[in-house]
Formats: structure tokens, C-alpha cells, sequence
């Protein structure tokens, strides 16, 4: 493979990522047993850095894994990362597992976890994707029922991602017994008559820290917005459909199963809300 040629964070040491190497007996690579996390940063500054620290808090803790670092450590460690890299758009990936051990499936006693943590040039999503919207299809979920975890366990997204693929779509819109869920690696905003809608926080979904930024923006944009439960007729029936995460920021969904949503073009609220987004970005240049 074409390796990047940048630095990465592995176990204390700072090495070019070809180089870094984990045992086979690593829980994660044996278990998928790990927690990580995804933060944009835009001119060389985390965005909503303390949301993605509170969040990989959080899943550590429902996964009883020791978290590695206190925030001030995180905070060090990504900023040093920053450094390594010439780009002023980056997006850091890092990742802690339950170690190295002989393999069982109960968590092993006195051993250290794997840290892991790279920075890539982030490529934010492009004028086409932007003015052109993407392309999505459904699908049953068939996910766990903790997604609210940010585990490394990533099989039922890649599955679901591949799909998309498959038909040709950006990304799967996911539906558990007939109530949005999320997207692959995103999640899911549905616009009926000038109001956001998204479904609940709970077990199904994961929070995406776009999630409370988007509630945010529209209360500073004066879009109506709630929180529910919404069904799959709604989504099908809807005036806009849009997707946030971390690499994608927010991006309007204008064809699902191959039918256009809405009028088939990304919508007045997307606009807004897209606008609302770029404003915060900037606003970090001037910090
Ligand atoms: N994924 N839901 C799922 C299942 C996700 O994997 C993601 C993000 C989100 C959005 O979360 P956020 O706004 O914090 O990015 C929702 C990341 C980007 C990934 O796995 O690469």
C-alpha cells in the first residue's frame, strides 16, 4: 500500500506511521475490542475538542476501559499530532484498545491498553458535493444494540457502507423496525415543513458531536427543530434529508432508492444550516 508519510502516536513513542506495528494478539485487532475517536480541526485547531473528549469518556467508561489520558493529557498528545502535520485542515483518529494478551473473551487483568493516535490531511467535502448533494439508499439495521458506543467494532457499518457502495449510493440511511436510526458512519436530519427533526438519543444511535452542534445552529438560525422517534414513510416523504459527521460535515441527501428527495436538489434549510456550519469554521480562524 501507498503509506502516508506522516507521523503518528503509538505506546509513548512518536514514529512514521509505516513503522508502526501492533501484536497479532491485540484486542482489538482479535476482538474488536476498543473505543476511538474522530476530531476535525480547521486551522490547525480541534473542533469542538472537549464534546469529542467527553464523548470517548463516555464509551470508555460503558466498556469499563481504562481511558489512558486526562483531558490535559489528550489535549498534549493531539496538539503535538497537529504539529507533525503541514496541513491546516486535519482530521485526528485516535484509538485505545484493551491491550495485549493471551486471547479470552473476559478482559484481561494488569495489562496496559494500546494507544494509538495519526493525523490525515483533511480533504473537507467538495463544491460538487456541497451544491450537487449525495446519493443514499436504505437498509435495514443490523447493528448492535449499544451503537451509542464509539466502538472500533465497525462490522455491521462496514457492511452497511459497503452496501451503499454496491448501489452505487454516498451512504446507507439505516431503519430499525421501521424508525430511522442512522447512517453508516453519520447521522440522519429530516426536514417537514421548515422543521429539523432527529431521532432520539438513546441506544441505537450514536451521539455524533454534529449532533448538539446542529441543535445549536438552528436555534441560532431560528429553524424549528425536535427531537423524536421518525418513521420510515416520514423520511420517504420528506422536504430534505441531510447527513452530519465529523469527515462529512453536513451534506444534503437528494436521492434515496434511486427517487428524488424533495425536489431533488439540496433545500433552503440545508443552505442555512451549511452556512451556520462554514460561519463557526471560520470564526476558529480568527481565535
Ligand atoms: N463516524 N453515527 C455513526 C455510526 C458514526 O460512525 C459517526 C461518525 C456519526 C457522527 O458522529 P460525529 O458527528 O461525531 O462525527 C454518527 C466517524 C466520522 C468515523 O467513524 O469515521
Amino acid at each position: 500500500m501507498d503509506w502516508p508519510q506522516s507521523t503518528c502516536y503509538l505506546n509513548g513513542q512518536w514514529l512514521p506511521l509505516a513503522e508502526a506495528k501492533i501484536s497479532v494478539l491485540d484486542r482489538g485487532f482479535i476482538f474488536g475490542d476498543g473505543i476511538y475517536e474522530v476530531v476535525p480541526v480547521y486551522y490547525r485547531k480541534p473542533f469542538r475538542f472537549d464534546h469529542h473528549l467527553a464523548r470517548f469518556e463516555r464509551s470508555t467508561h460503558e466498556i469499563g476501559l481504562a481511558n489512558p489520558f486526562d483531558r490535559a493529557g489528550w489535549r498534549a498528545l493531539v496538539a503535538r499530532l497537529v504539529a507533525t502535520c503541514a496541513d491546516e485542515n486535519q482530521f485526528i483518529y485516535w484509538q485505545v484498545t484493551r491491550g495485549v494478551a493471551k486471547r479470552d473473551f473476559s478482559f484481561p487483568a494488569a495489562t496496559p491498553p494500546t494507544v494509538f493516535a495519526m493525523t490525515t490531511p483533511f480533504a473537507r467535502p467538495s463544491q460538487a458535493q456541497r451544491e450537487q448533494g449525495l446519493r443514499a439508499v436504505t437498509r435495514a439495521d443490523e447493528r448492535w444494540l449499544r451503537c451509542d458506543i464509539k466502538s472500533v467494532s465497525l462490522l455491521g457499518a462496514v457492511l452497511a457502507r459497503q452496501f451503499a457502495t454496491e448501489n452505487g449510493a454516498d451512504e446507507a440511511v439505516q431503519f430499525r423496525d421501521g424508525w430511522l436510526t442512522e447512517g453508516s458512519s453519520s447521522n440522519m436530519w429530516v426536514v417537514r415543513n421548515g422543521t429539523v427533526t432527529a431521532p432520539p438519543r438513546d441506544r441505537l444511535i450514536l451521539e455524533g458531536i454534529r449532533y448538539g452542534f446542529v441543535g445549536e445552529l438552528c436555534e441560532r438560525i431560528g429553524v424549528p427543530f425536535e427531537v423524536r422517534r421518525v418513521s420510515r414513510e416520514e423520511v420517504e416523504g420528506c422536504d430534505e434529508l441531510m447527513l452530519t459527521s465529523a469527515t462529512r460535515e453536513i451534506l444534503p441527501i437528494v436521492v434515496l432508492d434511486g427517487r428524488p428527495v424533495g425536489s431533488g436538489r439540496p433545500g433552503p434549510v440545508y443552505a442555512r444550516l451549511r452556512a451556520a456550519y462554514d460561519a463557526a469554521i471560520e470564526a476558529l480562524r480568527e481565535r
